[in-house]
């Protein structure tokens, strides 16, 4: 099987695990390669067809919206190789690993491990939230190309509490096709920002981990939107 993922050579990791560390947020640009790209974006198209409509308030979460089509980790499990061989492949955990300085972890509930996010209609929207785990890579198979369309990730690292997204401190970043970022994600507060109009679409696949020196939280929130 071709490789999915470009490789990132040590000394570039390095210089990238500063980075993350000093800003919770990590882009990963062109993580994906043509073929990486092609064979994931076949698969999440085959399996949104599984997908669920998500039209909810979360109230864990400050009643931030959700809408959506997800599909959760144990469908994912269930239906597809692909995605969670890559979830748990050694080059990728080995990635992880140098970027966080930490040995990354499975999640222990299946249905959070590896999930699809698609926002598809005008308005659709990812609100604000922090993950109950440390570490979310997050993959882009379909994303608008002008950032003026929305679908960007607004972040706030080491967040006090969700309103710290409108507090003026939010940073929002576009990415593309291929594209990926690692994230400090249960202390970072963060959201997508609503498409903006009909006609354009962003698709993710958010692969989360742990790690032995992390708590988990545990809220609600995953079994709302995946279960
Ligand atoms: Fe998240």
């Amino acid at each position: 099987m071709p490789a999915l993922m470009v490789r990132i050579p040590q000394d570039q990791a390095d210089v990238a695990r500063h980075r993350f560390h000093a800003d919770s947020y990590l882009p990963l640009p062109g993580l994906l390669t043509a073929d990486g790209l092609d064979a994931l974006r076949e698969e999440a198209r085959r399996l949104e067809r599984i997908g669920r409509r998500r039209d909810f308030t979360m109230a864990c979460m400050d009643g931030s919206p959700r809408h959506m089509t997800t599909l959760g980790g144990q469908v994912i499990a269930r239906e597809s190789r692909l995605i969670p061989d890559l979830y748990a492949d050694p080059v990728l955990l080995d990635l992880l690993g140098s970027l966080t300085g930490e040995r990354p972890v499975p999640v222990p509930d299946p249905l959070e491990r590896h999930v699809l996010n698609i926002l598809h209609r005008k308005g659709d929207t990812h609100g604000a939230h922090t993950d109950d785990y440390p570490y979310a890579l997050v993959l882009f198979l379909e994303a608008p190309e002008n950032p003026a369309d929305g679908g960007l990730l607004a972040h706030t690292p080491r967040a006090v509490s969700l309103s710290d997204l409108d507090a003026g401190q939010a940073r929002a970043v576009h990415h593309r096709p291929g594209d990926a970022y690692l994230l400090r994600s249960d202390t970072t507060a963060h959201r997508v920002t609503p498409l903006t109009r009909s006609g354009v679409r962003r698709t993710v696949l958010n692969f989360a981990y742990t790690t032995g020196s992390v708590t988990p939280r545990a809220t609600p929130s995953a079994r709302e939107l995946y279960a």
